[in-house]
């Protein structure tokens, strides 16, 4: 019986001599006291109904005590740490990690890629030109009578005079047949303005895509088979394609395409207000005065022009109601489009 008191004494000794910032220290000699089978106390703790009553009660007593302040220890250990995780001044190493973000293209950036690209394996290179432009290469060359509400100061916005931010990609039509000689084939995507309200279907920024063909013998058939084949490509092998006429100062004859429902096949939807067709682009024979603006011989030479909104064909092919979404920056609304390659993970 003395021997095991001497024993408890002793561990005792041992647990003060540990400084309270060794946990290592501490948990071991947690094992060799507590440790279920082989643990000093625990073998104590199992010679106790040996002892006579009077030897139990002040070797369980002792060994008692032990144990108390042995957890005492622990816990003190625990608070200490506890409080180094909160310390402000320290790493918390309790903090949840960041999630990783990925960034990813815009769905209106993807769908002028994909645009451009359908254009690329058709033969055409891309252009590009300024975004303030003067009066010349947005309306007068294109063949705008002077007095055209378009000019009006209303509708454009004016840097200065005769300067503005272009309202259309079609500048880059007069800058492109100035610069090459035909055969002339290009696509420009680029940012565009005009006065509009900021509403569900307008936005004073949008987006452009510029088409031009210029060569000898370029005839309607050209146009038609050129523009419907990237409807197909685009929209999918089944798409119809309908002209309609329609009215620009640049072209002549002019049309604008639609496309069966992207959404509906056809049938019926409100994306394509029930009618099986979205209007997606704008089309026509190049003006001869225009031609003959660029310096480029009308008897000789024909083209077609084409332009089209990213941010509607985006809208149409999505069933996107508002062109605004695409303008706030909401990665709840973004990180549907973002293809596999961004969003939240
Ligand atoms: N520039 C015209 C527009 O903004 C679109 C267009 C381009 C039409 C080329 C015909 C040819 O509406």
């Amino acid at each position: 019986m003395r021997d095991l008191l001497a024993a408890v004494t002793a561990l005792r000794e041992r647990l003060a001599d540990i400084p309270q910032a060794d946990e290592r220290r501490l948990q071991d000699l947690k094992t060799e006291i507590l440790g279920r089978k082989a643990g000093a106390l625990t073998k104590i703790l199992g010679a106790l109904p040996n002892l006579s009553p009077a030897d139990r009660k002040a070797v369980g007593g002792a060994a008692n005590i032990l144990k108390r302040d042995f957890e005492a220890a622990l816990a003190a250990r625990e608070r200490e740490l506890a409080s180094a995780a909160r310390d402000p001044g320290g790493e918390d190493l309790t903090m949840p990690a960041h999630a990783a973000w990925r960034g990813g293209l815009h769905l209106v950036t993807q769908v002028v890629d994909e645009i451009c690209e359908i254009f690329r394996e058709l033969g055409f290179t891309r252009a590009v030109g300024p975004e303030a432009e003067t009066e010349w290469y947005n309306f007068g060359a294109l063949n705008f009578p002077k007095d055209h509400p378009a000019i009006d100061a209303q509708d454009s916005f004016y840097l200065g005079e005769g300067v503005l931010l272009r309202t259309h990609t079609s500048p880059v039509q007069v800058r492109t047949m100035e610069r090459y000689r035909p055969p002339i084939r290009v696509v420009s995507p680029g940012q565009c303005y005009r006065r509009d309200p900021f509403d569900p279907s307008h936005s004073p920024v949008f987006e452009q895509i510029e088409g031009l063909v210029v060569d000898e013998g370029v005839t309607f058939v050209d146009l038609k088979a050129t523009l419907s084949a990237f409807a197909r490509r685009f929209f999918g092998p089944d798409t119809a394609t309908r002209f309609s006429p329609s009215y620009f100062p640049f072209t002549e004859p002019s049309a604008d395409m639609q496309v069966s429902c992207s959404v509906c096949r056809g049938s019926g939807c409100p994306t394509c207000k029930q009618t099986g067709w979205m209007e997606i682009l704008g089309s026509g024979m190049v003006h001869p005065a225009v031609l003959e603006n660029c310096r480029l011989d009308a008897e000789r030479f024909t083209g077609f022009a084409f332009g089209m909104g990213p941010h509607r064909i985006a809208m149409v092919r999505h069933g996107i109601p508002d062109i605004r979404l695409f303008f706030e920056s909401d990665v709840r609304f973004l990180a549907q489009f973002a293809g596999g390659s961004g969003g939240a993970p």
